[in-house]
């Protein structure tokens, strides 16, 4: 079995079939699907989602994207959402250089705002990197020892000397769709390497198909072309991957 560590199977791209591609997912062997908040509203409509299917667990947070509209507010509500039973995790949050959609001074506040959450309430915590590697590990480094839970690095596209840190820091590596694209080199080594009680799977979508689907909507169904081609790569059966990535969610979320 398989288990889409991150996925936002909450919007508004999955409205005319939501039911057909969560059977779709069942089908192709996904366990459980973590739908990921990145804002109030989709953390609220992740949460409903979980309500409504067992398989489905939920996370609540603030993209780096939308860190300007992080305030007190905001976090007071954060707070109440993840006493949610299927509440699993803070996150998304991160930093993101690529974009800039938000200030970058305004996105380190409301990472540090958030990771103070989860010190708080003592909870793992997703994390987003796009050209922040030196950032992110920076902050990450300050936290250490006061995020018991950790968390792990969503979408990873550092090399494999930052993942190395970040799993030394306690942090789990999850690798998403780019890992089928021929170019991915850097990625395709992380992928290789990375020990396996520390690798994550995941899609991010309706984001990053992989290479049979690229350009196109992703779902969770697809986890199973990431699987395969991690295990090509390591040279190991695609039970074995499966098995041990979903052994660490498992772990990691508490499910
Ligand atoms: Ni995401």
């Amino acid at each position: 079995m398989l288990i889409d560590s991150h996925a936002h199977i909450q919007l508004e791209n999955f409205d005319n079939d939501r039911e057909a591609m969560l059977t779709r997912a069942q089908k192709a062997g996904v366990e459980y699907i973590i739908a990921i908040g990145f804002d109030l509203e989709s953390s609220v409509s992740a949460i409903s989602l979980a309500e409504q299917y067992d398989f489905v667990y939920a996370t609540v947070g603030m993209h780096p994207h939308d860190a300007k509209l992080l305030d007190d507010g905001i976090i007071d509500k954060f707070r109440d959402l993840a006493q949610h039973p299927k509440v699993v995790a803070l996150g998304e949050m991160g930093l993101d250089y690529y974009r800039n959609l938000s200030p970058r001074s305004i996105q380190r506040k409301a990472f540090e705002a958030q990771l103070r959450l989860a010190q708080e309430l003592d909870i793992p915590i997703i994390v987003h990197d796009r050209e922040t590697h030196e950032d992110i590990m920076k902050i990450l480094r300050r936290y250490v020892g006061k995020i018991e839970k950790r968390g792990v690095l969503h979408c990873f596209s550092g090399d494999i000397k930052m993942a190395k840190e970040a799993i030394d820091l306690g942090f789990y590596i999850s690798i998403a769709g780019p890992v089928t694209y021929p170019k991915s080199l850097s990625l395709q080594r992380v992928a290789r390497e990375v020990p396996l009680d520390s690798l994550l799977l995941e899609t991010d979508c309706p984001w990053l198909a992989p290479q049979f689907r690229r350009g196109k909507r992703n779902e969770p169904a697809y986890i199973t072309a990431i699987a395969e081609k991690i295990a090509t790569l390591r040279g190991v059966s695609v039970t074995n991957i499966a098995d041990a990535t979903t052994t660490n969610v498992k772990n990691l979320f508490g499910i």
